[in-house]
């Protein structure tokens, strides 16, 4: 009958909460990074998280598809068109051993709720902010470096990023460098606050002119020395952590040893945590 014959005519269905993807680029043989369209009611602030994901396999028995989601930061500013994502690539990771074959035009399904504590609202005034990160935690500080209100807030941005291997920098190290030189940056941020942003990148597996966890390189004074900076002090630092979980237990031990303290969306205060994404 009609009916069918129009079901059958009747497009692809969509994914539910679909966006499409504009562009794909590939860092390492385990990082990529891609960038969605936007959905027109999608507001959120630089920091904060979405669900993100693809249909999953049908189930053997019914047939029947479920999405499957994960947590990414949004790796770019509130005020992006686009919507940017840096992932890493596991090759049994349920999602990212499908996601990483992306290619522009194909959709992902996106869940239009952002939440997550690494937000400017949870942290209290202060003079320099330090964003610590390790492999694919630098992606909520790719969204908070290209954020005005971060260079309104402080005076000095220190971006701290721990990889095992000199290519795993490469997404940040360029992103920093495109940063200063964006026109755009430059007319939105101003060059002067840009200028604001101190790099200090580091890897522990492989030669780089900076060696070392940057947790051994705080105990031992060395980054504050090559900084030129004071440690860190509950008075004029504030902290946003993003990183493996070891890395953030570390480093929430450091910050509180140097007297800051952990703040929430309701409760502003020194520093803010959270886990990077792992499939
Ligand atoms: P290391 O090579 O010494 O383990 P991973 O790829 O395992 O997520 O690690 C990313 C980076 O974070 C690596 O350079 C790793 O150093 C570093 N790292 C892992 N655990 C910690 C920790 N507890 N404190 C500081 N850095 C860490």
């Amino acid at each position: 009958d009609t009916t069918r014959d129009k079901l059958k005519e009747a497009p692809k269905l969509t994914l539910p909460d679909a966006q499409k993807v504009t562009s794909v680029q590939h860092w390492t043989d385990k990082l990529f990074s891609f960038r969605v369209t936007r959905p027109a009611s999608l507001r959120f602030r630089s920091g904060e998280f979405v669900m993100i994901g693809l249909m999953g396999d049908p189930d053997p028995k019914t047939g029947k598809q479920k999405p499957l989601l994960r947590a990414y930061s949004i790796a770019s500013p509130s005020w992006d068109e686009e919507l940017e994502f840096y992932s890493i690539k596991v090759q049994d990771g349920p999602l990212t051993s499908k996601l990483q074959h992306i290619q522009p035009g194909d959709e992902i399904i996106l869940r239009p709720k952002p939440v997550g504590t690494l937000v400017h609202d949870a942290l209290l005034p202060g003079k320099r902010i330090w964003f610590f990160s390790t492999g694919t935690g630098f992606a909520p500080f790719a969204s908070l470096l290209r954020e005005p209100q971060t260079y309104e807030d402080y005076d000095e941005v220190i971006i701290t990023h721990t990889c095992r291997e000199v290519g795993e920098l490469e997404y940040g190290r360029k992103l920093i460098e495109d940063i200063k030189q964006d026109e755009l940056m430059q007319e939105l941020i101003g060059e002067e606050n840009l200028n604001k942003i101190r790099y200090y990148p580091t890897t522990t597996r492989e030669e780089s002119p900076k060696m070392g966890r940057i947790t051994d390189l705080m105990r031992s004074g060395e980054v504050f020395a090559d900084l030129g900076v004071e440690p860190l002090n509950p008075e004029t630092d504030r902290a946003m952590v993003c990183g493996n979980l070891a890395f953030n237990l570390d480093i929430k031990e450091l910050l509180e040893g140097y007297g800051l303290e952990e703040g929430a969306n309701s409760d502003p205060k020194h520093y803010v945590v959270e886990k990077a994404f792992l499939d």
